[in-house]
């Protein structure tokens, strides 16, 4: 793509930069940028039968993706997940047509990849040396990741408490600089802004940088291309920073803007029930989000209480006609447990959120029996292993012989 092909763009008061511009808010109002482009262009270069021939990964929509066409593509073979048809789950909910996009499969474990392929492409184009990120877990394991790739210092800010062992070991293990800091996501966040703020040499790569939703935004693409070129009726994913869910409607937006679809799905997030303002506000029927000061959830990937893209996921479930959900962790680890068991996805808790979502929306006759379903499965379930170990059954200590091993295992002759 030439840089000429698309702009940043203020989703606020609509003030234009230049692609070439980094900038991580709009200097007039302070909202969130997105990247937009010429559809009618668009139109003219993208040949859709074309993508057809080429591997399903983010990749395959290099003509959607804002990166000049001379860069070096930093990519560790990230996109082309399983879209999983979900029978026995469906058997379960008395649905006939679920399925579940499995981002678990990603490179590092997560959707973030999608995102940081094209970020960390966009850091080295733009000549930075230093890639920064606050995070959960998860967009630093990704971002220490790619950053090793392509030869870049990364740094991630993390919160207090923990973190799943799984990501901050990813972290460290590809060399990144972990450093902990005494308040929870939100703060990291602000921080981490600041920092990329006055350092112009520091690139910062969470999700209020807006290359990074343009390659999370592939998920849309191969759902639809994984579907014989459809998009599903609903689609169920997970909220925290609430890229995601901004990322995937941009995607399915593309699509119809390039005449690819004649109808969009129904947007629907889940949050979990300690860490929920834009459910709160998606219910009180507001425009603006009242943060949650002490976020708390075992889902700690999503225990954020002010995400930075809630006007985005606001106007992608409102704008799609559809909904905001809340789960608690109960009903998380419940969802976690029949995932694995009845489809064989072992995913982190707040991947199972979806699930858990999709299980109390049927119950709720809010989604129905015929209904072509799409549930987003986030993060692999080996992220966060403590988990299973601390709230699922223990192993069974026995004797090593015949009779207690049979014994425990109550077979009879
Ligand atoms: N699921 C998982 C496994 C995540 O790691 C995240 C976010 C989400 C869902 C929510 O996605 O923020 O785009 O709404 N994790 C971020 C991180 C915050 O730092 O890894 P979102």
């Amino acid at each position: 793509m030439r840089t000429m092909d698309h702009h940043l763009e203020c989703i606020g008061c609509r003030s234009r930069y230049p692609s070439t511009e980094t900038a991580y808010a709009c200097k007039s109002c302070g909202d969130l940028l997105q990247v937009s482009y010429n559809y009618d262009d668009l139109r003219e270069s993208v040949n859709a039968s074309l993508w057809k021939s080429r591997p399903l990964s983010v990749w395959r929509y290099e003509e959607l993706l804002p990166l000049d066409e001379g860069s070096v593509r930093v990519s560790l073979g990230e996109g082309g997940t399983t879209l999983h048809r979900s029978a026995r789950l469906g058997k379960l909910l008395e649905l006939n047509d679920l399925h579940v996009k499995n981002e678990g499969e990603n490179p590092t474990g997560s959707f973030k990849d999608r995102g940081m392929t094209l970020g960390v492409s966009k850091a080295v184009e733009i000549g930075a040396k230093k890639v920064a990120c606050a995070s959960t877990g998860n967009t630093s394991a990704s971002l220490a990741a790619y950053a090793a790739k392509a030869g870049l210092e990364s740094i991630v800010v993390i919160p207090h408490g923990k973190i799943a062992l799984g990501k901050l070991a990813q972290a460290i293990a590809h060399g990144a600089r972990v450093l902990q800091i005494e308040g929870n996501f939100d703060d990291a966040l602000k921080a981490v802004l600041r920092l990329a703020q006055s350092n112009t040499n520091l690139y910062l790569l969470n999700s209020v940088n807006p290359y990074r939703i343009e390659g999370q935004k592939t998920l849309a693409y191969e759902i639809w291309d994984q579907l014989e070129r459809k998009v599903p009726e609903t689609l169920i994913v997970p909220v925290g920073n609430a890229g995601n869910i901004s990322a995937i409607w941009k995607g399915f937006q593309d699509l119809s803007q390039l005449g690819l679809v004649s109808r969009l799905p129904r947007m629907i997030g889940v949050q979990a029930q300690g860490a929920s303002p834009i459910t709160q506000a998606f219910r009180r029927g507001q425009c603006e989000i009242r943060p949650v000061p002490n976020p708390e959830t075992i889902a700690t990937a999503i225990r954020i209480g002010s995400p930075a893209s809630w006007k985005k996921a606001l106007r992608a479930v409102k704008g799609s006609g559809g909904l905001m959900e809340t789960v608690t962790d109960e009903e998380i680890l419940h969802a976690q447990k029949l995932l694995a068991r009845l489809e064989g996805i072992f995913v982190e808790p707040a991947s199972a959120s979806s699930i858990a979502g999709l299980k109390k929306l049927v119950e709720a006759g809010a989604i129905e029996k015929h209904e072509n379903v799409v549930c987003v499965t986030t993060g692999h379930g080996l992220k966060d292993p403590e988990i299973v170990q601390r709230m699922f059954e223990k192993p069974i200590t026995v004797k090593t012989d015949q009779r207690s091993l049979e014994k425990a295992l109550g077979l009879n002759h």
